[in-house]
């Protein structure tokens, strides 16, 4: 099957390190790039082997070649962009945070519905593509672990190398949402939401979040004026809870735990390919006997097939015509949930999303 022919905004870090993976076996090719620094745009654009180089998207988008657009610039832009890239007639991969808020994925799915036929991703759902996280779908989904009451999801991240300098927007929250929370928190909760299914339904949020700090004078992390640490409790509409956790750069060591909890049987498991528990782990009481541990023989996840998966995941449903393992109506939820985090930290009071 030919490949997707896809054009890509945005000529930075990450879409250096996409098209570089990208080859000729790929559901994905590069036709075309914009960036509004000519520099950046003609160094991604010689990866991509394509002399077709726009400084406006706008004319990227106008350019009939281009089927699919990759939109991998600041998060204050993929609104925007996601809507003019419809309006063009192409579908989107757009970078995570999605955008900054619940009413802009509302904005992006109603352009969505006057194009029915263009679909659109976000590379939140880049960590669903592990064994891991399928097998434990299915065993929640196939009701193995009886009523899940409880899931524990804590990411603790060390802290940034001396001297780490990262671009002017990162420490901007009108212009990437927040720090550690818009980084990182897309991927947990669009992980959640692809494990849980149907019972992710997140309801009212209690969290707190705290900024970046210096460690010591020579460690100082390269974004202070955002977020590095946040908790929260999620009530989904169930009475599932779910506690969310996630700090950066902190005296104390990196820590990857995420345990699910049912009536019947019990889940420890990865999210990321690494830390210690890179397998799933099944823990169940079964009559009298003492608790049974099942190390499930799930192969840990890949790093490239992570990094690559939203992108070749919307290659593939075009192709294929079928939809992406990320959807709008968990990046409903998941903006929901930032929405509220955001207000609760703010008020100390829980916040109710709307249904
Ligand atoms: N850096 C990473 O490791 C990483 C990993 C995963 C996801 N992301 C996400 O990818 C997105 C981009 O991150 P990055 O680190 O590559 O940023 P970056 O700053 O390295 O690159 C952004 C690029 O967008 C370009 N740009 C800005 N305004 C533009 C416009 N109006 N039209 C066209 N191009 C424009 C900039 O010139 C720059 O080249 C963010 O949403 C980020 O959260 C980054």
């Amino acid at each position: 099957m030919e490949p997707v022919r896809f054009g890509v905004i945005g000529a930075g870090v990450i879409a250096n390190l996409i098209v570089s993976k990208l080859n000729s076996g790929s559901p994905a090719k590069v036709v075309a790039v914009a960036d509004v620094n000519p520099e950046a745009a003609q160094k991604l654009a010689a990866t991509a082997g394509t002399s077709n180089i726009y400084a406006d998207y706008h004319q990227l988008l106008a350019d009939p070649e281009v089927q699919a657009v990759y939109i991998a610039t600041p998060p204050f832009l993929h609104k925007p962009m996601t809507i003019d890239a419809l309006r063009a007639g192409k579908h989107v991969c757009c970078e995570k945070p999605f955008v900054l808020t619940r009413q802009e994925v509302l904005d992006i799915m109603a352009v969505n519905r006057e194009f029915p036929q263009l679909k659109v991703n976000c590379c939140s759902s880049r960590y669903h593509n592990t064994g891991t996280a399928r097998k434990a779908r299915d065993l929640i989904a196939g009701g193995d672990l009886g009523e899940v009451y409880r899931v524990h999801f804590e990411q603790v991240t060390g802290g940034y190398k001396v001297g780490t300098k990262f671009p002017a927007w990162r420490n901007e929250p009108a212009k990437n949402g927040g720090g550690i929370s818009f980084d990182w928190g897309p991927y947990d909760l669009d992980w959640l939401a692809f494990i849980l299914g149907d019972l992710f339904q997140p309801r009212v949020v209690f969290g707190t979040t705290g900024n970046y700090f210096p460690l010591t004078a020579e460690r100082v992390p390269p974004c202070l004026d955002v977020d590095g640490r946040l908790a929260a409790e999620i009530i989904c509409d169930n009475g599932l809870t779910i506690h969310w956790e996630r700090r950066a750069a902190e005296h104390g060591p990196a820590r990857h735990n995420v345990e699910v909890r049912g009536r019947k049987a019990g889940l420890d498991l990865c999210f990321l390919p690494m830390g210690d528990k890179q397998q799933l782990h099944h823990y169940a009481y079964v009559g009298a006997e003492e608790i049974k541990e099942t190390i499930l023989p799930e192969a840990a996840p890949g790093w490239d097939d992570t990094l690559m998966h939203s992108l070749l995941d919307l290659a593939g449903a075009i192709q294929e015509n079928r939809a992406t393992t990320g959807t709008m109506a968990n990046s409903v939820k998941i903006h929901g949930i930032f929405d509220a985090l955001l207000e609760s930290a703010r008020t100390k009071q829980a916040v109710t999303i709307p249904a």
